[in-house]
């Protein structure tokens, strides 16, 4: 059963060349916008099944993590579309949708109703969460006062506590310890394992191996190669 559809999808950016100075600004004013368009995605087509992992990997700035989001509907493509039949969860940037004045036990909660999940779900789950996340007592301090392996840490394991039918995550498992990488990393081949489709940005060829079924190499918002990750990884290094 496919789970996600992207046809033909491409999206634009406007590139304000906005001037630095107030000086410029004023010089610049009137002249008519300076503005440049710039295709981030270009003419993307992706299937994935129910169950699949499919592994996007590409130089900075290729257009991954604008896949992500379009997938999660953070953001709109300029033309095609994208299509989803499953209740997402997304690790996207680090501590997105996480409010820095809440304790974490409250940023827990907005979390977890944001991702579907009742109050009473969250209730029964919010134990385990903390566990995962090994935040311990700072779980009732102000996230603003977490490290980045803290947060990622927290917004991980709310994610994978949801039972998402489908996992985006990009890249975040790269600022944890090694501990809790190999922790994350188990939880995903957990919920693989149930069922859950994942779409995974990592620059881990390693982690790429043990959780993708497939891999689609983006360059310069091209999909340049697609296959096994035995078949794309070696490639893409050359
Ligand atoms: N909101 C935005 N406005 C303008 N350009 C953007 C925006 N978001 C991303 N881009 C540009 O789109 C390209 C792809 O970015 P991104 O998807 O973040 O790449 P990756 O995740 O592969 O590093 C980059 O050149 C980036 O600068
Ligand atoms: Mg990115």
């Amino acid at each position: 059963m496919e789970i996600i559809r992207v046809e033909d999808l491409s999206k634009k950016f406007i590139l304000s060349s906005s001037p630095g100075t107030l000086k410029e600004w004023l010089i610049s004013r009137g002249k008519g916008s300076a503005n440049k368009e710039f295709w981030a995605l270009k003419n993307i087509n992706l299937s994935i099944n129910k169950g699949q992992s499919l592994g996007l990997i590409g130089r900075n700035g290729s257009g991954k993590s604008t896949l992500l989001k379009i997938i999660c509907k953070i953001l709109y493509p300029t033309t095609g579309s994208v299509q989803v039949n499953g209740k997402v969860s997304s690790l996207l940037e680090l501590g997105a949708g996480f409010i820095p004045d809440y304790t974490g036990r409250d940023n827990v909660y907005l979390n977890g109703s944001i991702l579907g999940l009742s109050r009473e779900e969250i209730d029964k789950r919010f134990d385990s969460i903390v566990e995962f996340s090994e935040i311990g007592e700072f779980i009732d301090q102000p996230v603003r006062n977490y490290s980045s392996g803290m947060y990622m840490r927290l917004a991980y394991s709310v994610a994978v506590s949801s039972n998402p039918e489908v996992l985006l995550i990009d890249e975040i498992l790269a600022v944890g310890d090694s501990k809790f990488k190999e922790k994350g990393l188990n939880r995903i081949l957990e919920l693989k394992e149930k069922g859950t489709t994942i779409v995974f940005v990592s620059h881990s060829d390693a982690m790429i191996k043990k959780v993708c079924d497939r891999v689609v190499w983006l360059d310069k918002g091209l999909i340049v190669g697609e296959g096994t990750p035995n078949d794309v990884l070696p490639q893409y290094a050359q």
